[in-house]
């Protein structure tokens, strides 16, 4: 497509259409070819943590159907795919040792993925710490910084010749407030002040590997936040508004201010209250690191009230008549996406955006019939969220790239395999792959760089 024809679609030349996943929601062979075990491998063992006692064992088997799922993405005329790399495959220990076999894996996926045509965009971190690392205290210790950075380089020596993208960390917000706030999510702690130190730490350890990828990296670096704009109703009184600004500190301050302002939003230490560490203006200015990019996961928006009972934040959501909620009880609203990407683009001085993650779990046909499985409420999903990224475009950010979430119906982490976001189908018996409706309609979006979207 010429960039004229281009342009007029409202997506500019060269925007990427991708799908993303994360290694231990896909991948399956957790300890394969001298893989170290992650904290999940532990969580997911440890009962009563995940629904119906799923596991990550076999997943969709990616580790061993990975060609096969670079075709599919080829077939469906993606130009990115932006995928995880398990931190103890490459190092079982978390530290020191490299096992080449793990790595080798990444670099296979990597020249696939290239000679497919399909640009590689890798995140470095999601969520599956090794277990080894987690025995030192995992996000808590003050040397994971290090660590971190060291795993990071040996990522980059394998594959920065060929990887243009790399994200640090996926949603840090989810890491500290999942694993260790309200420790749904492994390693399933349950602690203000440890939540408030993870965060920390994972910030750092952010920082510590923009500064070391400076040094050596020869592409583009960002982090990967996930945002939920909060609302509240028409009628809201003065303790709603509060609780509103104290939950949009926690969930969408709380990471980008320290990493792009050098700053935490004051409104956290009432958040933490007396968990709250006094971390001084040195440590916290020393969280900001200048990125190449950023990424955005959005899948909703939250409308709250004040609920004393509420914690660490005193809100609630507020269920909205009318509107059409996920099988996750996320509401739709598209508008939220255009104003995040607004919002980012604004406060955060115009840095380049990349939409990470976006979509929805939904009650989907068991088995595909006849060859097909109809998702009409994904399709809706996911034209109305690519309308609203075109709007935010036309509206001054500069977007540059859309992920769906996800490629594959995949191990929804503590929810297990019970809710689907995936745009092809996967029976988790046989391990077939169909490609839904939803997929159907992303592939003629892609061929056509947006026009679909107004047929
Ligand atoms: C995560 C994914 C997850 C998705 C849907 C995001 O928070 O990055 O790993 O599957 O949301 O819940």
């Amino acid at each position: 497509m010429d960039s004229r024809s281009a342009a007029a679609s409202g997506f500019p030349p060269g925007f990427l259409w991708g799908c993303a996943t994360s290694a231990y929601q896909i991948e399956g062979s957790p300890r394969a070819d001298g893989a170290g075990a992650s904290i999940w491998d532990r969580f997911v063992r440890t009962p009563g943590r995940v629904l119906g006692g799923d596991t990550g064992d076999i997943a969709c088997d990616h580790y061993r159907r990975m060609r096969e799922d670079v075709a599919l993405m080829r077939e469906l005329g993606l130009t990115t795919y932006r995928f995880s790399i398990a931190w103890g495959r490459v190092m079982p220990e978390g530290r020191g040792r490299v096992n080449a076999a793990g790595l080798g894996f990444y670099e296979r996926l990597v020249d696939e993925l290239l000679r497919a045509g399909i640009t590689p965009m890798a995140t470095l971190y999601h969520w599956d710490l090794p277990a080894a690392l987690d025995d030192r205290g995992g996000w808590l210790n003050p040397d994971i910084a290090d660590w971190f950075a060291d795993y990071a380089q040996v990522c980059w020596s394998a594959l920065d010749d060929r990887v243009p993208l790399w994200a640090t960390i996926n949603e840090p917000w989810v890491v500290a407030d999942g694993g260790y706030m309200h420790g749904v999510l492994a390693p399933g702690h349950r602690s203000a002040h440890e939540a408030a130190i993870a965060a920390h730490r994972l910030m750092q350890s952010h920082a510590r590997a923009v500064q070391a990828y400076r040094a050596v990296g020869r592409q583009q670096i960002g982090l990967v936040v996930n945002i939920e704009p909060k609302h509240v109703m028409p009628d809201a009184s003065e303790a709603d508004r509060h609780a509103q600004r104290l939950a949009d500190a926690y969930m969408n301050r709380q990471y980008l201010d320290p990493a792009l302002l050098g700053r935490y939003p004051e409104e956290l230490r009432e958040v933490f209250g007396a968990a709250w560490p006094d971390w001084s203006d040195a440590e916290v200015e020393a969280l900001k690191a200048p990125v190449d990019f950023l990424g955005l996961n959005y899948y909703t928006r939250a409308v709250v009230r004040h609920d004393a009972q509420a914690w660490p934040v005193p809100a609630s959501p507020v269920r909205q008549p009318g509107a059409i909620y996920t099988e996750t009880g996320w509401e739709l609203h598209p508008q939220s996406l255009t104003d995040t990407l607004l919002w980012m683009s604004e406060r955060y001085g115009g840095l380049p955006l990349y939409v990470t993650e976006n979509g929805a779990a939904f009650y989907d046909p068991p088995k595909p019939v006849d060859g097909r499985v109809d998702d009409p409420l994904r399709v809706h999903y996911l034209r109305t969220h690519l309308g609203a990224v075109r709007d935010a475009i036309a509206r001054g950010a500069d977007v540059r790239g859309y992920c769906a979430w996800s490629l594959l119906d995949n191990l929804e982490w503590a929810l297990g395999f019970a809710k689907r976001f995936g745009l092809v189908h996967v029976d988790f018996e046989t391990l077939q792959r169909t490609p839904k409706a939803s997929a159907r309609f992303y592939a003629d979006v892609i061929a056509s760089h947006g026009a679909a979207l107004d047929r």
